[in-house]
């Protein structure tokens, strides 16, 4: 178990992410542009703790740090005044304010991306391409400071807030390299005096809604393609965690991104949505967040017939067959489950484990939860931090208190964390079945529900009897099952053998209510492209 915790740094553990860059600073950054070069807006901080404002103060020294939305390239505030506090998870204390945008706030950045939207498309390939590379340079030559902003705003620990900046990075560095790769077809005419071609074109201008869980991986694996392709965006994140979306957007200044190519509102989550929904200017939307939120997208879109592409909750079974090395699946499962503190769509939200392993694997699993150092993100040897706030604790609490109504067990935790505030135990739980609510909900919480299963046929049944779709793991050491079972596994995302499954040159997304389209790779290019055909005629 020596080596668990480094898998939570870094999509995978063994890429060369994890270890490029830490020790030796990349050179500074360009002088600033016009935009980046404007007076610094205020960062209020008050009654914040030494560790926070020390961190702080090194952030706002760097120049990227933003409390303001980024409308057509300019630094701006609400037009009401209003604002909305931005808080540490760990301490509750108040990081900054930020403003409390809405509808006349939007329509303006989307009227922004759609005039900017007509010179970027016309920008060759290679021009966006070396503008993103910049963008993924600077991002990765800030990579302790934005880890220090993940931590400060979102809590998870310092290590793997700043494994977050290096796969979010490198979204925009695969987008750079595929911007050039755009190709589209000639195909074969039927008629001799006639060619055919298909040509891919930018979709428009899209509307991006991020969530708090990876406040910057969620937005670079939208914008980097969108980009690539031509698109501009108008990027609302999570009201929890916009202090990082801003120094990014800050950060894509300074590599050279148009003004209006990259927009930032935030605030009034319902009117933002609306707006960006009701626009005909808008021409796709992107989301990461809750199923129920996604099906509302959905719909919204249809009014103006909008691309959208959803990746949604996930409710991954882990499967762990009689025949599995068990140190291995116990190194999968736990990093699958307490990843973000159990904050992440892919998150393990049941562990299947077949009868013959069934109580090995609870003693060996509770043993390494026991040894997890639970704390403040920037605490030396922390690998678990708070939840994001006071709702996603009482949810974990309503949950284990259902499962323990119907006779499931506490082996280990199941409590609030003596840390108080949003810091709960990791728990491990036997004796779950799956028709408890937590394994029909997603627990995005530190909570590994433990249920047995005889047969690979179960298995398979009870991993498929959900409407969600993301994620599922299963770990094997026969070649045969682990092919049978993937396959016939309801998913868009298969582990075998490994927990950490997310990267950049890879297509993430869910089948069934999970969501649509894919992220990631080049197949999430294709997301942000439109299929043009020519014919063209009269050639003889
Ligand atoms: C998510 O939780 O939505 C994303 C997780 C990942 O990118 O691995």
């Amino acid at each position: 178990m020596a080596c668990f915790r480094c898998v939570f740094s870094t999509r995978f553990p063994q890429s060369h992410r994890l270890f490029l860059h830490l020790a030796s600073p990349l050179p500074r950054a360009p002088a600033p542009t016009a935009a980046a070069a404007a007076p610094q807006p205020p960062f209020f901080i008050r009654q914040i703790n030494m560790q926070a404002q020390n961190v702080a103060a090194r952030l706002s020294s760097s120049g990227f740090l933003h409390a303001q939305g980024l409308v057509g390239g300019k630094w701006t505030d609400a037009y009401d005044g209003k604002t909305i506090e931005v808080r540490n998870p760990a301490t509750g204390e108040v990081i900054a304010n930020v403003p409390c945008m809405g509808r006349n706030e939007t329509n303006d950045a989307i009227t922004s991306a759609y005039d900017a939207f007509n010179s970027w498309k016309k920008l060759t390939a290679a021009d966006r391409s070396k503008r993103l590379r910049k963008w993924y340079d600077l991002l990765m030559a800030h990579k302790e400071e934005l880890g220090q902003l993940i931590t400060l705003e979102q809590g998870k620990p310092l290590k793997e807030a700043i494994g977050e900046v290096g796969y979010g990075a490198g979204f925009i560095e695969f987008s750079a390299e595929e911007a050039k790769r755009v190709y589209g077809d000639i195909i074969p005419s039927p008629l001799p005096d006639r060619r055919l071609f298909v040509l891919k074109q930018p979709v428009g201008v899209v509307g991006a809604i991020t969530p708090w869980n990876f406040p910057l991986a969620m937005i670079t694996r939208k914008v980097g393609p969108a980009l690539a392709c031509g698109c501009t965006v108008v990027i609302k994140p999570s009201e929890l965690t916009p202090l990082t979306a801003l120094a990014a957007a800050e950060l894509s200044l300074q590599a050279g991104i148009p003004p209006g190519v990259v927009n930032v509102v935030m605030g009034n989550a319902s009117e933002i949505g609306e707006a960006l929904l009701s626009s005909p200017k808008v021409r796709k939307i992107t989301f990461t967040g809750s199923t129920a939120v996604g099906k509302k997208l959905m719909a919204g879109s249809a009014g103006t017939v909008k691309k959208v592409s959803l990746e949604l909750g996930g409710n991954a079974p882990c499967i762990v067959f009689d025949d599995a090395d068990l140190e291995v699946a116990l190194k999968g499962t736990l990093a699958t489950k307490f990843r973000n503190s159990g904050q992440t769509c892919v998150c393990a939200n049941r562990i299947l484990v077949q009868e013959g392993i069934y109580d090995k694997f609870a003693d060996a699993f509770s043993t390494a939860v026991q040894n997890m150092k639970v704390g403040n993100g920037f605490g030396e040897d922390v690998v678990q931090g708070p939840l994001i706030n006071e709702a996603a604790v009482q949810k974990v609490e309503s949950l284990i208190k259902d499962a323990i109504s119907k006779g499931a067990k506490v082996i280990l935790g199941g409590k609030r964390h003596s840390l108080g505030m949003t810091f709960y135990e990791p728990t491990v739980i036997s004796d779950v079945k799956n028709e408890m609510l937590i394994s029909r909900e997603e627990v995005f919480g530190p909570v590994a529900p433990l249920l047995k299963f005889k047969t690979e046929e179960e298995a398979i049944h009870m991993a498929n009897d959900t409407n969600a779709g993301l994620a599922a793991y299963l770990f094997t050491t026969n070649v045969q099952r682990s092919w049978r079972v993937s396959e016939a596994l309801e998913y868009g995302i298969v582990g075998v053998n490994e927990g950490i499954v997310s990267t950049e040159v890879a297509p993430f997304g869910g089948v069934k209510q999970s969501g649509v389209g894919r992220e990631g790779s080049k197949y999430g290019m294709d997301e942000y492209l439109e299929i043009k055909y020519v014919c063209l005629g009269n050639l003889s």
